[in-house]
């Protein structure tokens, strides 16, 4: 059984006063789903996890420390500390009660991209960014995902595969059993277009096949989410397909209605 995850990414969003009124708002409603999920016969519970940006770290250790809610940042140093300017370290987010790091989104990848590095070498950024966060007892959110140019020649398997294989070859496959995958499709994203649920699932599906190749028992626990415009509209169809485990939610997730709507159809689709 793979408990769904929803994940919360606030991107660089919200003044310091509304966030924590927003963090307030999301545990309570969260709270409340329990107590409807609890009398729903085909419910399961789900995890959340919300990602501000780091600078409220504090404010999410204040108000969500001792609830279900987890919490982490949008990004982790590949190194553990030094000359790094602006970079944040996996032992530092373990300090702020962190339990999560999103690692790989196609957002930092752009920036990357602008220095022109080649798609082979920003995986491997990426490989010992999930190094140090399996290292620090952090679950990283690897966001895999191909660009439009990607998907309309038919390079969604090349582009994905060459990311976990990159893992799989520096940690093993075991190691992602501490990990979860996210499929985000850079043309999804932020567009409000989202992959359909036919998409979304035949993707899933290699996904988990390839680290099935290595490891089978892995591959049938390992969560994989996808993100890219979900809402509360599209979410039940996209959670109801049986390798879609959740979801990584970017402008829901600032919207406390939809953002509750969307982890309620997560609760409907254990697998
Ligand atoms: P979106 O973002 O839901 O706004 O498309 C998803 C993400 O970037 O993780």
């Amino acid at each position: 059984m793979r408990k769904p995850l929803v994940a919360g990414n606030w991107k660089m969003n919200n003044p310091i006063e509304s966030s924590r009124t927003l963090l307030q708002k999301i545990l309570y409603n969260a709270e409340m789903l329990d107590s409807i999920l609890a009398k729903e016969e085909n419910a399961c519970s789900i995890d959340i996890a919300l990602f501000p940006p780091s600078v409220y770290l504090r404010e999410a250790q204040e108000v969500l420390t001792g609830s279900d809610l987890h919490w982490g940042t949008q990004n982790v140093s590949a190194y553990d500390e030094g000359a790094y300017t602006g970079e944040i370290s996996a032992s530092m987010i373990k300090g702020f009660g962190c339990d999560y790091v999103l690692i790989g989104h196609s957002e930092r990848r752009c920036l990357y991209e602008k220095l022109e590095l080649d798609q082979y070498v920003l995986d491997q950024i990426v490989a010992e960014k999930y190094a140090q966060a399996i290292s620090h007892d952090l679950t990283p959110i690897v966001c895999i995902g191909e660009t439009k140019e990607d998907y309309e020649s038919g390079k969604t398997e090349q582009v994905i595969a060459r990311l976990l294989d990159i893992l799989i070859e520096h940690k093993g496959a075991h190691s992602l059993s501490k990990a979860v995958l996210a499929y985000e499709p850079v043309w999804a994203i932020g567009t409000g277009h989202s992959a359909s649920p036919e998409w979304a699932q035949q993707v899933h599906a290699f996904m988990r096949a390839r680290v099935a190749a290595h490891d089978k028992k892995t591959a049938q626990g390992l969560r994989i989410i996808y993100g890219g415009s979900v809402k509360a509209s599209n979410a039940a169809a996209i959670f109801s397909k049986p390798d879609v485990d959740g979801g990584l939610i970017g402008g829901a997730s600032l919207d406390v209605e939809a953002f509750t709507h969307i982890c309620f159809a997560a609760a409907l689709h254990q697998k």
